[in-house]
């Protein structure tokens, strides 16, 4: 464990940003930051940019911005790269993704135009809904992973980068259950060597940035760095990991709703979660395999936070079940919708009802910010291994195989401030309170 108060390198120079992945999110997180920059645009929806963090008693007021507290890189020191199968550049794909105004894609295009993708990693066989068009040879996943570093190491010294962020925004890859290929480092590089159907692009991309020590975040539910070979290779090379699955629209609304039905012990019959969107990223959830993957990850967030097995009475056996409808004219303005049975004093039931008519990109594009600026951080401070404190970020946090994942919003937000608080030797706060009346 780092010590309470650790000596954090400062964050000089450019930190480059790794997207396998230039779709919706990507571009929308990578044309913010430009209009940050270049129009004053406001990063609303970004903890890192806008969020304080009280030290101390509250009788001190001592209140600073989290960004003024614990040294994060400047998003003027953000350089963007990335790969995607697509062979469109990023201001194409905005035009296309249609989450932005056109008014505002104009003004930022030299910029975005610029930005074309590497080839990717890519195999049909884990994204049955997409074509690859430029896409990487190799003969086997091991010379693939050769190639992401090559990219990796020619963007460093192309842009003269100090530091890099890896964030996976790719799209969501059938559901793989951890094997043997994924149990130990060794097995895994042989895996990669014999092309082990268990290792999926993702996998390829997460190990290149692991070998070279590069901070690594998954924003989609497959496994990509979260089993315990990869684990192995972050602690050995000293690398932050962190992951799964950008909590953004209805399960962002799940924890916080869940914790607050828990805490005044009213009891749960049933919760109905559907979506409607068509955006890509619901074209890919529209093929089952993929579909699998998200629902395994949206599903476990309500047991974890209700705890069925200490409050039978209350949420045994309740029925949950989500869907996610594939429907064009709705874009990126994804509609979630919500029925929750629940019941009170004498058993007496009653209904809650949300709609919530979001955006999926504006929502997860400030959370990339986010956690690229908090990994970059964790790497200066010495943290390396699963990042438990970023739980805050995931629908699927990782966390040690001896733990369950922690998923009240409210829980994860004190853990992440507590860390910060903790990394620069401020006491933590307990909320306790009871001096206050000495
Ligand atoms: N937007 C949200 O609120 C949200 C929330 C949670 C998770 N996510 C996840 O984030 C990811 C990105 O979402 P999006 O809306 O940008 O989707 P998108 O379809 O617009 O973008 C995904 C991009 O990944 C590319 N891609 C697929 N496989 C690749 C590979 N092997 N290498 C490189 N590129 C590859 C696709 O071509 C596409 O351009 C998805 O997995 C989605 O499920 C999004």
């Amino acid at each position: 464990m780092i010590k309470k108060g650790t000596k954090i390198a400062s964050p000089k120079g450019k930190l480059g940003i790794l997207i396998p992945g230039m779709g919706a999110v990507a571009t929308t997180f990578i044309a913010g930051v430009e209009a940050m920059r270049t129009q004053g645009a406001k990063p609303f929806g970004s903890l890192t940019q806008m969020g304080t963090i009280r030290l101390g008693k509250r009788t001190d007021k001592r209140v600073p911005l989290i960004k003024d507290f614990v040294p994060l890189a400047d998003v003027n020191d953000l350089v963007f790269g990335g790969w995607d199968i697509h062979g469109e550049n990023c201001y194409e794909t905005t035009i296309r993704s249609g989450v932005l105004e056109r008014t505002l894609l104009e003004s930022l295009k030299p910029q975005l135009q610029k930005l074309k993708p590497w080839n990717a990693v890519f195999e049909r066989k884990y994204v049955k809904r997409l074509h690859g068009k430029t896409v990487k040879k190799g003969k086997t996943k091991y010379d693939q992973a050769q190639q992401v570093i090559e990219d990796i190491q020619t963007f460093k010294e192309e842009h003269s980068l100090d530091r890099l962020a890896m964030i996976w925004c790719g799209s969501t890859e059938i559901f793989l259950k951890p094997g043997n290929v994924h149990a130990t480092l060794n097995e895994f590089e042989k895996g990669l060597k014999k092309n082990d159907p268990g290792i999926s692009p993702s996998m390829v991309y997460a190990y290149a940035a692991l070998q070279l020590g590069i901070p690594y975040a998954n924003g989609a539910p497959n496994l990509s760095a979260d089993f315990p070979a990869m684990v192995e290779l972050a602690q050995k090379n000293r690398v932050p990991i962190c992951g799964k699955d950008f909590k953004t629209g209805q399960t962002f609304m799940k924890t916080i709703i869940a914790p607050g039905l828990k805490s005044r012990m009213l009891g749960l019959k049933g919760w109905f979660s559907t979506n409607i969107l068509g955006n890509r990223d619901g074209e890919v959830l529209d093929e089952p395999q993929s579909f699998k993957t998200k629902e395994e990850s949206k599903l476990s967030v309500l047991d974890h936070i209700l705890q069925p097995e200490l409050y039978p009475e209350l949420y045994k056996d309740f029925h949950h079940q989500v869907r996610i409808n594939y429907y064009p004219p709705s874009g990126d303005n994804k509609e979630g919708w919500d029925n929750i049975d629940i019941f009170g004093w004498l058993g007496y039931p009653m209904q809650i009802k949300v709609n919530f008519l979001c955006r999926d990109s504006i929502l997860a594009a400030p959370l990339c910010l986010d956690l690229v600026l908090f990994l970059d951080l964790a790497k200066r401070a010495g943290m390396s291994g699963i990042q438990e404190w970023l739980s805050f970020y995931f629908k699927s946090p990782q966390c040690a195989p001896e733990l369950y994942p922690e998923h009240d919003l409210f829980i994860q937000l004190m853990k992440l401030k507590n860390t910060l608080r903790y990394l620069r030797g401020e006491d933590l706060i307990t909320h306790l309170g009871l001096e206050y009346y000495d």
